[in-house]
């Protein structure tokens, strides 16, 4: 082999490696099955939950969300944690700290645009897929298993009278006490490892 063999020899074993590791990265995870009909909230055409990032979609959370529809992290502390974190980083700025409302609707109280928002569903195809003006969609800045994390927050923060919280169920609305900024910093404080759903060690 001459210089310029062995150079090109080099370049090719590189690329190699390159096309087969990048492959590897890029491999996404596969999307649980699901017999739910997710639906766009502005225009109702069917979501394609192939466009979701390629982590956080086979999850023992997400799995359990597309069998029942329900957000399988509303009441786990290992989940709200991430998720009031993940809220005021991708949805306070328009939504409010306490989701009281700013330039997008508030999502703290029992009135909503989209009726639909009042389940685990709806409200995940409203992240999911956006809704109209400034409510884009999320999937390319939340992994779906971060969107039930953000669900579960959003339900957290909610204060209005507990008949109308639908997503709870009659064990969840008898526990149910209106959000306090008390009990946001409580959250906040809580060690990364609180043990849950939501823990590193669980994932
Ligand atoms: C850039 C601003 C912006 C950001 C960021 C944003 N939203 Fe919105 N959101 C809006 C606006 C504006 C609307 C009203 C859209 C409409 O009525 O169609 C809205 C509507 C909604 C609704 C429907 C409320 C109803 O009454 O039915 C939900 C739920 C929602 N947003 C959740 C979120 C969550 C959760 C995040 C973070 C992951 C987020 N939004 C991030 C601006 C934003």
């Amino acid at each position: 082999m001459n210089i310029s063999t062995k150079k090109m020899a080099a370049f090719y074993a590189g690329l190699l490696v390159a096309i087969v590791t990048g492959a590897v990265a890029a491999s996404p995870q596969p999307i649980p099955p699901t017999s739910l009909d997710f639906r766009n909230t502005a225009t109702g055409e069917p979501l394609d939950l192939n466009l979701s990032l390629p982590d956080g979609r086979d999850t023992p959370g997400v799995r359990k969300f597309f069998q029942t529809g329900v957000d399988p992290y509303i009441d786990d502390l290992s989940c709200l944690k991430p998720g009031q974190s993940l809220f005021l980083t991708a949805c306070s700025g328009c939504h409010g700290e306490d989701a009281q409302g700013d330039i997008g609707p508030g999502l703290n109280d029992d009135y909503w645009t989209y009726p639909k928002n009042e389940h685990d569903q709806g409200i995940f195809e409203t992240i999911y897929g956006g809704a109209r003006a400034q409510m884009g969609p999320h999937y390319t800045q939340l992994t779906l298993d971060q969107m039930l994390q953000v669900i579960a927050w959003v339900r957290h923060l909610y204060k209005d009278p507990v008949q109308y919280a639908y997503w709870l169920n009659a064990e969840q609305k008898k526990n149910y006490k209106p959000y306090t900024e008390a009990n946001g910093k409580m959250i906040a404080a809580l060690p990364a490892n609180t043990p849950g759903q939501c823990a590193p060690s669980a994932k």
